[in-house]
């Protein structure tokens, strides 16, 4: 066979396999019928945008993945970080959708520019990496419930939210009866009030010295269930004076990620926290994702002592 045949030959096969027809009947995925031929057509644009890092498998081992941290999500799993959804629950269309339109930033995860239907059938397609879509379906959406308790008393609730983030412990009103449960996210993520002024805070809310975990203004690094090849990561508690969210800092992108807590990542569902209170830490939250990267935050660096900022 001369070599231009065999060139031909080879094209035509290589043409022939990507066009393959994978799927010849509808699937059944989270609850809904998923014809063959989104099938067909997500993993065209699979192959084509996302294979590179999240593999021909689905596996998070594409060829772009080594040392890529976080990993690619390995799509095997069926978990996700930024589902909206209390952590470990099937994510809805919606939310996954804005996610891969979105991307997550920071992260090698970019915003894709694709077409709507392009979007739907990619997801679609993922989703067969998966037995957990076969028999699971999504959860219930946690969404703000709006409006905003504290829209013209923010600085009440900033203030409020502080409290919240800062310290554990309970506080009780006069005839003993719980009144706030407080959430000590700095057992995690860092403190951003400096040890005399979170000693002040604790002793006049509480009655108590706070307790000092070691390196208070820096996170802590928790496990994490996701792997890189074969190995579990460590996932790194954001510091939102250095680290960029990934999964958007508006007041409600910062809602649902905290009322639906990061699954596989340590960080707890806080669903079920009066919504009143998580709107007031959303609020406080959202004042230290605005300081990065501002002279102020720098200031408060210092003033928490921290070198090299
Ligand atoms: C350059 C590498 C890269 C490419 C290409 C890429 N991703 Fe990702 N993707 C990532 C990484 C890294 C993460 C994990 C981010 C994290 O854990 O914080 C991720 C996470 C995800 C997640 C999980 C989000 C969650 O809440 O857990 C989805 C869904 C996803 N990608 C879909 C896609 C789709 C669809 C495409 C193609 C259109 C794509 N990705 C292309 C790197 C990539
Ligand atoms: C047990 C440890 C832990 C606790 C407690 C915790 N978090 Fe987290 N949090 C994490 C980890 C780990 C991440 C990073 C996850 C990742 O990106 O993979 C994170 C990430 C976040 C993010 C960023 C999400 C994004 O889009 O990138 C926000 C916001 C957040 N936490 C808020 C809070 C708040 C508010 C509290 C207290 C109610 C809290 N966390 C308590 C571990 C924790």
């Amino acid at each position: 066979m001369n070599t231009r045949r065999l060139a031909a030959l080879l094209i035509v096969g290589a043409i022939g396999c990507a066009r393959r027809p994978q799927f010849t009947e509808a699937l059944m995925l989270g609850g809904q019928t998923v014809p063959p031929e989104t099938l067909n057509e997500g993993h065209d644009a699979y192959m084509h945008y996302c294979h590179a890092c999240h593999g021909e498998k689905g596996d998070g081992r594409g060829p772009s993945s080594p040392g890529m941290r976080p990993p690619p999500r390995d799509f095997r799993t069926g978990m996700f970080k930024f589902g909206g959804v209390a952590a470990g629950e099937m994510p809805h269309d919606v939310d996954l959708l804005a996610l891969i339109k979105n991307g997550l930033d920071g992260t090698p995860m970019l915003p894709w520019d694709l077409s709507d239907r392009e979007r739907h059938a990619v997801l679609q397609y993922i989703k067969t990496f998966s037995d957990r879509w076969k028999t699971e379906t999504p959860g219930e959406r946690l969404l703000p419930p709006l409006p905003d308790p504290w829209v013209g008393k923010e600085a009440e609730a900033v203030e409020r939210g502080r409290r919240l983030y800062h310290l554990s412990g309970v506080e009780k009103d006069a005839a003993g009866n719980p009144t706030t449960f407080f959430l000590s996210c700095n057992e995690c993520h860092p403190s951003y009030l400096t040890r005399d002024d979170l000693s002040a805070l604790s002793q006049k809310v509480l009655g108590v010295p706070p307790k000092f975990r070691d390196d208070l203004f820096r996170p802590v690094l928790k496990d994490g269930d996701y792997l890189a090849g074969d190995y579990k990561v460590h996932v790194l508690p954001v510091d939102f004076l250095f680290h960029p969210v990934k999964n958007g800092t508006s007041l409600q992108a910062l809602y649902r990620t905290i009322a639906a807590g990061i699954a596989g990542a340590s960080m707890p569902t806080w669903s079920s926290i009066k919504a009143d209170d998580l709107w007031a830490l959303v609020h406080y939250v959202k004042t230290l994702t605005d300081l990065r990267g501002t002279p102020q935050a720098t200031v408060l660096q210092a003033a928490l002592g921290l070198p090299g900022h």
